[in-house]
């Protein structure tokens, strides 16, 4: 499997809002006042894109993509089309983000998407904070993970 890296830009919207929408079709992301699966809501829209963009390619595919703003060290969005997760691809572009960002990292992830927090915690991450928000007509709760500065230790703690 040969992954291509590019960089994207407000013309890749659809094609990452179509990876955005299969990656978040996922029956254990669920709203937990209305127990629907958050696909049918009316959810996340890829804003303007404010920052950077890397998208990867397999096989002239574009599967994945991760949005970063470099001056507040933050990942705004990080997605892998489903059929192609489990293969590094995430933890490629996640590392690579940081590397361009070269300090501390943030993310912000819904509570109950445990699939990506537990991925998050796995790769050296910390919650930083937590807090309620309204989304989607009622309370939901998010977290803030962040990461120190990549080093091979931080990259994957040994468990
Ligand atoms: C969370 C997400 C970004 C992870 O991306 P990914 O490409 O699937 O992640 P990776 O392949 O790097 O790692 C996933 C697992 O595959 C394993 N893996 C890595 N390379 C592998 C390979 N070549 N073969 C098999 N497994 C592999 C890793 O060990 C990891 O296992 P772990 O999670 O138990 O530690 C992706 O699954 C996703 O888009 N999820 C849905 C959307 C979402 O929730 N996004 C986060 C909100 S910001």
């Amino acid at each position: 499997m040969k992954m291509n890296l590019r960089h994207g830009s407000s013309f890749d919207d659809i094609i990452c809002q179509g990876i955005m929408d299969l990656a978040l079709d996922d029956p254990a992301i669920t709203d937990p006042e209305t127990q629907s699966s958050i696909e049918h809501q009316n959810r996340f829209r890829l804003p303007k894109l404010g920052g950077r963009r890397l998208i990867a390619s397999i096989d002239r595919k574009d599967v994945a993509f991760v949005d970063y703003v470099i001056a507040k060290q933050h990942i705004k969005y990080l997605f892998v089309h489903p059929k192609y997760q489990r293969k590094g691809i995430g933890a490629k572009l996640l590392n690579l983000a940081q590397e361009q960002i070269k300090d501390a990292i943030s993310v912000n992830v819904l509570c109950i998407n445990e699939r990506a927090v537990l991925w998050y915690l796995g790769r050296g991450f910390k919650v930083s904070n937590c807090w309620l928000e309204r989304f989607n007509g009622g309370k939901t709760a998010w977290l803030k993970l962040t990461r120190a500065n990549v080093t091979p230790q931080s990259r994957r703690p040994s468990k």
